[in-house]
């Protein structure tokens, strides 16, 4: 059995290495007849379905459903569906950060795809780490792969409000904090902030990976963004396995041939245009890695700085993802960016981006997918930051902030890692201002472990309850796409290894230049020479894979992948 190219297929593909390539399929199609195959399944091209089910992740509840209908594609197609499991990782079941356990899930995807004989691959993702940590190992792999994304929860209400998960959940949050609201009243949103399964229903991580690797040629067009409990996400299932039967049965397209320069810019023009997650720099620049590319942040930013805001979901506008998805989609705004992109670029379907947008509906709903000279927000969405508490830059989600706060200066107040930060946030006698820049440091790849998502540091409950709402937070952790604020993450290199963060001290004077696209920390060099010569080194984890990424993992502006995964190189 050989696919189009000559290549061994199905059941042919990978056979155990006993020395004997005929035993060995011998074998393996008598563990099959065990399982009650004929000779006539067992002769297709084998399509992998990786499943991310798990009870611990509630944002892949449907994927039982939606692996039936990948399959019933596949099987309608002629191929034969296999289902297996891989890592499956939630934001609020990952301790201590999901972050940390990308890369072991994205080695997990590549091992699995290399082990098994799986001519193509459908790979059910969605929240967060998932899409990103399954493409990462796709690339590696360089198996022919689809997603299938879960899709979005619908958004809920309570007295007469809309309301989504996470942006709603951290206003509301705040709100109780500075005693705007009661407890009833919080209990009661609790209720409709998630009012059906799916991943997170603003444009927060999931809704924008998603949309990246759709618009990288892994989601069939228009896939990224069905609500998870449509119909028409089980039709996209099938569709989605009927597509991977020719990709199994043509060996194609490699995952690799799709990473090129012009469509990891095209991703970065729909990460501006969509407000998008600022999580999304960093997989992005792991995914141009696997591939032996390099992305750098001043990409991001000369790319910024001519695509505005256009499409309006919170955090940054108003609206959901199933707004987005009834105002037309991915390929609507495609459409509306059409000069900025690069046409040729793949799409999940066989044809080109230019082809997908001339063949889409014409109609756009333009108060949710804006024209391109009408934004939801002057400016980009995204930029860079450099300076010298930043060497190695620091990303700003601009479209996310107040706009009273990019030129400022002000006094520093530290804290040392999340459990300082819990400790001493809401203590009375917090010396803070409306001022004060606050600091959280030992938070990176690193010194998390893992970069938890603490960027966004809660508002101290003294400004809180005084009515502030916003005030500078910078650190070498993450935020969570769906969080706003004036808030500063990624800042390289890291406290741990030694970053201008960790000589930073109370009441040193921070100075941010969003204008100039700097951030500095403003103490003569010989104070910190001074500092930095009673810096101690981190302490390593002692054992296991906390131990593996803490020798390995590279910082932000490498995309946190380990050392040893980056680079296109066979296997
Ligand atoms: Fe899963 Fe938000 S927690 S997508």
């Amino acid at each position: 059995m050989t696919d189009d190219s000559g290549a061994p297929r199905g059941l042919s593909r990978r056979l155990t290495q006993y020395g004997d390539a005929g035993f060995a399929r011998f074998l393996r199609e008598a563990f099959l007849k065990a399982s009650g195959y004929t000779g006539e399944a067992t002769d297709r091209p084998i399509v992998g379905i990786a499943s991310t089910a798990s009870d611990f992740n509630p944002c892949h509840a449907s994927a039982p459903a939606l692996i039936d209908a990948i399959g019933r594609g596949v099987t309608m197609a002629g191929g034969l569906p296999f289902t297996f499991p891989t890592i499956s990782l939630h934001e609020s079941f990952s301790f201590p950060s999901s972050m940390l356990l990308r890369n072991l899930m994205a080695m997990d995807t590549e091992e699995m795809l290399h082990a098994l004989p799986v001519d193509a691959v459908v790979m059910i993702g969605g929240c967060d780490k998932t899409i990103p940590a399954q493409i990462m190992g796709a690339v590696s792999a360089d198996v022919p792969a689809l997603i299938a994304p879960v899709g979005p929860m619908l958004a809920g209400r309570d007295a007469g409000e809309r309301l989504g998960a996470c942006t709603d959940c951290r206003r509301l949050w705040a709100a109780r904090r500075a005693g705007e609201i009661d407890d009833a009243r919080l209990r009661r949103a609790h209720e409709h902030l998630m009012p059906t399964h799916g991943t997170c229903m603003v444009m927060g991580t999931a809704s924008t990976m998603a949309a990246l690797a759709e618009t990288l040629g892994f989601v069939l067009p228009g896939g990224s963004s069905i609500p998870a409990v449509h119909s028409e996400r089980l039709r996209f299932g099938e569709q989605t396995g009927r597509r991977a039967v020719e990709m199994a049965k043509s060996g194609g397209p490699p995952p690799r041939s799709l990473i090129t320069r012009g469509a990891l810019e095209n991703a970065i023009t729909i990460l501006q245009a969509l407000g998008g997650s600022a999580n999304a720099l960093i997989h992005l620049v792991a995914i141009a890695g696997r591939a032996g590319l390099t992305l750098d942040l001043e990409d991001v930013d000369r790319i910024g700085r001519h695509t505005p805001v256009l499409v309006d979901l919170k955090p940054v506008g108003r609206g959901y993802m199933e707004d987005f998805h009834a105002a037309g989609a991915l390929p609507a705004l495609m459409r509306q960016l059409r000069s900025r992109l690069d046409l040729s670029a793949a799409s999940a379907d066989g044809r080109t981006i230019g082809d997908v947008i001339d063949a889409w509906a014409p109609w756009i709903d333009e108060t949710v997918i804006r024209p391109i000279d009408t934004p939801v927000a002057p400016g980009e969405a995204l930029i860079v930051l450099r300076g010298s508490l930043a060497p190695g830059g620091a990303v700003l989600k601009r479209a996310a902030a107040s706009g009273a706060l990019l030129q400022h200066e002000g006094p520093a107040i530290v804290f040392n890692g999340v459990e300082d930060l819990a400790a001493r946030i809401d203590a009375p006698d917090l010396p803070v201002t409306p001022d004060s820049v606050l600091i959280l440091r030992g938070a990176g790849p690193i010194g998390g472990p893992g970069m938890p998502e603490a960027g966004s540091l809660p508002i101290p409950s003294v400004l809180a309850r005084k009515g502030v709402k916003d005030v500078i937070r910078i650190s070498d952790a993450r935020m969570s796409g769906t969080a706003y604020g004036t808030v500063i993450v990624h800042v390289t290199p890291e406290a741990a290894v030694g970053g201008p963060l960790a000589l930073v001290r109370d009441g040193d004077r921070i100075r941010l230049d969003v204008a100039a696209r700097r951030l500095d920390l403003l103490v003569d060099d010989a104070e910190l020479a001074r500092r930095r010569s009673e810096l101690q080194p981190a302490v390593l984890p002692p054992r296991g894979y906390a131990r593996l990424f803490a020798e390995h993992v590279l910082q932000a502006d490498r995309g946190c992948d380990f050392d040893f995964l980056t680079g296109d190189g066979a296997r």
